[in-house]
């Protein structure tokens, strides 16, 4: 990696080939201490990513962020999405009018996307250069490997838990239907506790910013407080960027964010980003629905007991010595 400040030791083949990897694959770590405290030992931190990404880190580590930027910055398949589009509505003034018949990716830019899809035309860290402010930019990438001034900066960022079971099963069908991965639910959930599914491994992901989350420019909610109370969130989300949310605003937006409506809205269903996707794997990929199930716990009747009881274990495992369970997170309000 043409890089200072990561370095990348590529995952073991064997260990990928299950993903359907083919182009390689790496733990990236930090060559020095992060710009943001870490939870546990910064030095044996790492997150895996296709070797694709490597050249857009460096990148994406010195953008140039602004002092009104709002990020929302989550885990896979935690809600991005849905968190991006009420977080761009509250901003920008309730412009249904613009989020319907602008793409979603267009307004708000997936910052690392050509490290998913390389060698394609359109450039999001250019794209997201510029985007007016304020600009609302989505990440995946854990907080060490961030654009270093989101910290010195202190821009807002929006983070969203989901239950990883969830999250695991709704990322098997995305990588299915978007990237036309053709293995095994188990295989790919074992590879998902292993940490080697992109932006993983989750819980140090999680840590990071529930560590955070009392600093005034953290706002971290769930997947799951979204379904219970979405008003509240979107009340809680206008008061933590300063904009107000009129009540009789509220019923409008929260119809404009239902499963059902949001379903069927081509904006917010990653058309172009699939496209690309389905281009740069050319590989035939099944048709596939960006916003698929929406509801809280689909992993019960889509995993089987032996895969959950794997995934209670592993989530035991790895939140014990903080004291904290899935419902922590899950409950979790900020004011
Ligand atoms: P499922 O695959 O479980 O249905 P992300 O945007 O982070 O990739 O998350 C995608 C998940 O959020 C998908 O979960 C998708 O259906 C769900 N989602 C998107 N919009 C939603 C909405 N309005 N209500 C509930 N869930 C939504």
């Amino acid at each position: 990696m043409p890089s200072a400040t990561f370095y990348a030791e590529s995952i073991p083949f064997e260990q990928i080939e299950k993903l359907a990897i083919s182009g390689g694959c790496s733990a990236i770590y930090a060559t020095s201490k992060p710009s943001v405290d870490v939870v546990g030992d910064w030095q044996s931190r790492y997150c895996s990513l296709a070797d694709t990404f490597q050249p857009v880190l460096e990148r994406v580590y010195n953008f140039e962020v602004r002092e009104d930027d709002v990020w929302i910055v989550t885990s896979t398949k935690c809600g991005t999405t849905w968190a991006q589009e009420m977080t761009w509505l509250i901003l920008n003034n309730f412009d249904f009018e613009k989020a319907i018949t602008e793409d979603l990716t267009i307004r708000s830019p997936f910052l690392e996307f050509n490290g998913v899809v390389q060698n394609v035309p359109h450039d999001t860290i250019e794209a997201a250069n510029k985007l007016t402010s304020p600009r609302l930019i989505k990440s995946h990438l854990p907080a060490w490997l961030l654009p270093k001034q989101v910290w010195t900066k202190k821009a807002k960022v929006i983070y969203v838990f989901r239950n990883p079971k969830d999250a695991a099963i709704s990322h098997f069908h995305h990588w299915r239907g978007m990237v036309g991965y053709a293995g095994t639910k188990q295989d790919f959930m074992h590879s998902y506790i292993d940490g080697h599914v992109n932006f993983n491994p989750f819980w140090p992901h999680v840590l990071d910013f529930w560590q955070l989350r009392n600093e005034p420019q953290i706002f971290f909610t769930s997947y799951e407080r979204m379904k219970r109370d979405l008003a509240g969130v979107i009340k809680d989300v206008g008061k933590f960027l300063s904009c107000d949310v009129p009540d009789e605003r509220l019923p409008q937006l929260v119809e404009h964010l239902s499963f059902d409506k949001m379903k069927d809205n081509p904006a917010c269903n990653h058309v172009k980003e699939f496209e690309s996707m389905k281009a740069a794997s050319g590989r035939e990929v099944d048709e596939f629905r960006f916003v698929r199930r929406g509801i809280v716990g689909s992993h019960k009747d889509e995993l089987p007991q032996s895969v959950i009881q794997e995934f209670d274990d592993w989530i035991e495992d790895n939140l014990k010595d903080y004291q904290l369970t899935i419902d922590d997170f899950v409950n979790y309000s900020k004011y």
